[in-house]
């Protein structure tokens, strides 16, 4: 099996250290071959189950990419030039901005290849993100969120593809100044928002959302019913997160999204045993910096 991980330029190092039989093909693209597809943390993008094609020509190439009826990205690795011919003979996937929420339309049915050389193309029909390269780029709204951070919860809900509703009930840890509340709020649910700090005021007037002041690792979750999502974004290391999390899925939490932040060198230890959570994904979205997001849904 070949597969083929896109990652930031600098998250090279994590890359490798869980992939430490990888090959490089350029600063942003790895590629192991007899391996089954591993998830990375660090990973922004991966195309799992790569086939390798000879091609003879522009045309030929074009013939069978198109063949597999599907829209798509070339990535710019080797003969650029050539493959650039090639992707303007085909159909191309819709490219960010995205408007927030995503629907994905058959516009995104889309497959990646790119020029290993003149004659040699790598092709994957199934890459893991829905958008190209997980490049969640969004038309940003500018004057309702407090701050960027709603970028990352909007990514992360298009990721797992589920949204809260006017039926849900959401709690978001660690929400001052609120925008991951506004989100949440805005997509019709009832918002327990709970910071040591203050709301912005245009988030702490919106009827559906009630504020909390207390500390996040302070709560019960026996004393809560009815709750569809927790959020989280407190700044505390990874294991304390790790420790919440389990605390609000052993009480039956259906979804979960928490913010991992990193202090300094990454605790592998606490990684691993996120990721070993039944139903986690635990990544780095293309909205964070220095943190990654632990996702759950079920
Ligand atoms: C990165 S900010 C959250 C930003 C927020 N998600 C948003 O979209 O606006 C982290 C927040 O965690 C809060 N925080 C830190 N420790 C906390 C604790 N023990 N309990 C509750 N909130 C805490 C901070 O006051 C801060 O407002």
């Amino acid at each position: 099996m070949i597969t083929a991980y896109f990652h930031k330029p600098e998250h090279r190092g994590q890359m490798l250290h869980e992939l430490p039989l990888a090959e490089a093909l350029d600063l942003q693209l790895l590629l192991t071959k007899n391996q089954e597809t591993q998830f990375p943390v660090f990973a922004q993008d991966i195309w799992p189950n790569c086939e390798i094609v000879t091609i003879t020509s522009i045309n030929d190439a074009s013939k069978i990419l198109k063949a597999k009826k599907l829209r798509w990205f070339h990535y710019p690795l080797n003969a650029a030039g050539r493959g650039k011919l090639i992707a303007q003979t085909l159909g191309k996937p819709e490219a960010p901005p995205f408007k927030f929420p995503i629907t994905y339309n058959n516009r995104f049915n889309f497959g990646i290849f790119t020029l290993l050389s003149d004659n040699e193309m790598l092709v994957c029909v199934e890459p893991w993100k829905k958008v190209p390269l997980g490049q969640y780029d969004f038309v940003e709204d500018k004057s309702n969120p407090p701050n960027r951070a709603y970028l990352k919860l909007w990514e992360a809900l298009c990721i797992l593809n589920q949204y809260p509703s006017d039926n849900d009930t959401c709690i978001d840890l660690g929400a001052s100044p609120g925008g991951w509340t506004w989100v949440l709020a805005h997509n019709g649910a009832k918002v327990i928002a709970v910071d040591k700090s203050e709301l912005a005021p245009n988030v702490a007037q919106l009827n559906t959302v009630t504020y909390l002041q207390d500390s996040a690792f302070a709560l019960d979750p026996k004393k809560f019913s009815n709750i569809q999502w927790l959020v989280c974004d407190v700044i505390c290391y990874p294991e304390r997160s790790l420790k919440l999390i389990n605390t609000w899925l052993d009480a039956g939490l259906k979804h979960l999204i928490c913010t991992i932040k990193l202090q300094g060198e990454e605790d592998w230890d606490t990684i691993r045993a996120l990721k070993a959570i039944p139903g986690a994904q635990l990544i780095h979205l293309y909205q964070n910096k220095h943190e990654l997001t632990f996702i759950r849904s079920c």
